[in-house]
Parts: C-alpha cells; structure tokens; sequence
C-alpha cells in the first residue's frame, strides 16, 4: 500500500487518508525510524530518543530495581511507567499509581501503607495500602518530590526492607513492588535544598529516564497529531480529517509547553471545529511566537487593572494551561493546593467559570 502522507510538502493538498492507511501510516513511521518493527511496542514514538527509550525499557524491565522518571509535565511519564510494568514479567500483576502531591500527608500516609480498624478514628476497616494493591507488579509514586520528609523516610525503609506496616498494623508484611517514581522538578536541585533526603534520591536514582519534551522530537509531533486526528475523527463521527503540510509545519514550531496533553487538546479541539476534510494552519487553535519571553512579560502587564482582577485572570488562566490540575496549578503559582481550592471557591461563589479538574487530580 502506498502512502500519502500529509507531511509531503511536494503536494499541495495532500489525499486524506483512510483511517486503515492510518493504522499502516503509524506503523511504518515508526518502524521506519529506526528499521525496528517493535518500535511502536509500548507506546507511539517516531522520535529517535522516544525508539531508545523503548530499548532501555526493555532491558531493566525485569531487574527489580526503582526507576526514576522525570521530564516536563504532560511529556508521557506516567506512559514510560505504564511501559515498564507492560515490559516486565509483572504484567499480570496489578500496575498502581498514587499522586503523591494530591493527598495532605497523614492520608498519603494511611493510602500508601494502609490501616488496621481502628488505627484511628474513621478506620472502621482494615484497608490495604498502595504497597498491598500493587503486590507482584508496580507502584507508580507521581510527583514523589511532595512527599513529607517524615513519609520520605518510611518509604527509604520500605526500599531497604522490603516490607510494610500498616497504620496499626501488628507486624511487618513483605512486599514485592516494583518502585517507579516520577517527578517533573528537578529532583538534584530539591535534595540540595534540603527539600528531599539524598539517600532516598540515591535509591530512587538507579535508573533515570528522561522523557524529552514534546518540542524537542518533532517526528513525534507529527505521528501523535495524526494519531490523535485519526482517533477525534472517530469519535465525532467526522470523515477522516487529515493535515495540510502548513498544519504539520505550525505544529512542529509551536513550543509545546504542556507537551503530549496539550497536543492531545488542541487536536481534539481542532477536530470538534473543523468544517473541512482537510485542517489548515488557521484551523489550529495555538498561537506561534506568542509565548511571553523572560523579557517583555513585564510590558505585557495590563496596568490600569486591579491586583484582584488581576489574580483572578492568572489564577483562572494558570489552571486553564495545566487543564484543570489544581497540583500543577498550585505548583506553578507557588502557592498551596490548599489556598488554591479556598480561592477557587471564592471563583465559583462569584459565578466564575474554573477549568474543571482532569481526573481528579
Ligand atoms: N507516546 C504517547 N502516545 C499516546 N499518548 C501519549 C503519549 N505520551 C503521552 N500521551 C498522552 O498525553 C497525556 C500526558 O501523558 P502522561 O500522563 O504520561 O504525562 P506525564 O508526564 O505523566 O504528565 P504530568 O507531569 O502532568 O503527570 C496522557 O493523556 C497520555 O495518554
Ligand atoms: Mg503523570
């Protein structure tokens, strides 16, 4: 079958594609990447550094030893743990994530390693923890830099000893966990800051993978696009809808800051608005170059404006960008998760409309 694929820029209206030719498209760009056929294994990936991931992924999957993964929020984290657990001979077994930021500590606590009934008021039953849950297979810990360093420590324990005690609990039960940790600050910069304890970093730090950002593998921008074009057509009951070669170029020079999610929503968006087959620069809703720099935000700033309208707007506009994650937003604005949800509230008491939290976060 032969291929037309969008990005041919010696067609000036590329065809649209079937949505089978799309299945083959995806497969080939990714096998043609690298002349692997196993390439797309795990999860999409044209990019070279994304091919050798892959390959990492492969060859720690069975050695229980924690793997650490960083990179910008939305990169594909928690895709790269999925990965590893789907990878290893833990398959079977239960794949557990627990965002570390969303919790306050004493029920991050009381989640990870559970409860006996009446370990304290509320406990009406024994609950067993994340570490129990994920039993045989793995536990993914999101955003592990928000740990409290007193449950720092408990963890560390739980790495040397391989065991956990519930909250009450009467004695120590073996654990057999797969540790996958996750973070999007940079986690050297936090233990000399005194922020998290070095020897849990050393523990955490035997394997790093860094998960590029979105702009810096432009081959990826362009398969997810088509993979998300594809998947937005179908769901809106659209004729397959395919990108003009202007499209993919506006694509591939937009920064990405919210990487593979906000390219997932803005696809999404443009394939809810498209009134064409074919979607066009204009048709995509990002703007290039608008990106305040470190330099002009301050001429940016909309003097003759109130301080509170001024909050308003950037608090509103902050949990936009982070689609609604008040963790992420809180972090971004440096404030608590706490003082944020009390501002949201204020927000929606005044009739306001607050991006809604995805997933719950
Ligand atoms: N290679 C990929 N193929 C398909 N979808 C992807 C890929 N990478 C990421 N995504 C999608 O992009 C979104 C963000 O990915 P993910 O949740 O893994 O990011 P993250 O790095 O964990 O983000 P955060 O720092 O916000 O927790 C998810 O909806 C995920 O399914
Ligand atoms: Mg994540």
């Amino acid at each position: 079958m032969t291929m037309n694929r969008p990005m041919n820029a010696a067609q000036a209206v590329p065809n649209p594609v079937s949505r089978e030719d799309y299945v083959s498209y995806a497969q080939q760009a990714t096998a043609n990447a690298s002349s692997r056929p196993a390439a797309a294994k795990y999860f999409l990936a044209a990019d070279d550094k994304m091919l050798r991931i892959q390959d990492v992924i492969e060859q720690i999957a069975n050695a229980n030893v924690p793997v650490l993964v960083t990179g910008e929020s939305g990169a594909g984290k928690e895709i790269i743990a999925k990965a590893i657990h789907n990878a290893s001979n833990r398959r079977d077994k239960t794949f557990v994530a627990i965002n570390c930021a969303a919790l306050p500590p004493s029920l991050l606590e009381a989640e990870l390693f559970g409860y006996e009934k009446g370990a304290f008021t509320g406990a009406h039953q024994r609950h067993a923890g994340k570490f129990e849950q994920a039993q045989g297979g793995t536990l993914l810990l999101d955003e592990v830099t928000e740990m409290e360093p007193a449950l720092q420590a408990k963890l560390l324990r739980v790495l040397q000893e391989r065991e956990i005690e519930r909250l009450g609990g009467s004695g120590p039960i073996p654990v057999d966990v797969r540790i996958i940790a996750t973070t999007n600050r940079n986690l050297a910069t936090a233990v000399e800051n005194g922020q998290f304890r070095q020897d849990l970093y050393y523990r955490l730090h035997v394997i790093n993978i860094e998960v590029p950002a979105l702009r810096d593998r432009p081959r990826d921008i362009e398969l997810l696009a088509n993979h998300f074009l594809a998947l937005y057509s179908d769901q809106f009951n659209k004729a397959l809808l395919s990108f003009a070669p202007d499209a993919i170029n506006k694509l591939m020079t937009y920064r990405w800051p919210g990487n593979v999610r906000e390219l997932n929503n803005v696809i999404q968006r443009t394939a809810l608005l498209a009134n064409a087959q074919i979607i066009t620069a204009r048709d995509i809703p990002v703007e290039l170059g608008q990106e305040i720099s470190a330099d002009n935000w301050i001429a940016a700033l909309p003097i003759g404006k109130s301080l509170a309208e001024v909050e308003t707007q950037f608090i509103l506009e902050t949990l936009k960008f982070h689609d609604g994650n008040r963790t992420h937003a809180a972090r971004t604005l440096d404030i608590s998760l706490r003082t944020l949800r009390n501002k949201i509230n204020e927000f929606t008491a005044l009739g306001l409309h607050v991006t809604a939290a995805n997933g719950g976060k």
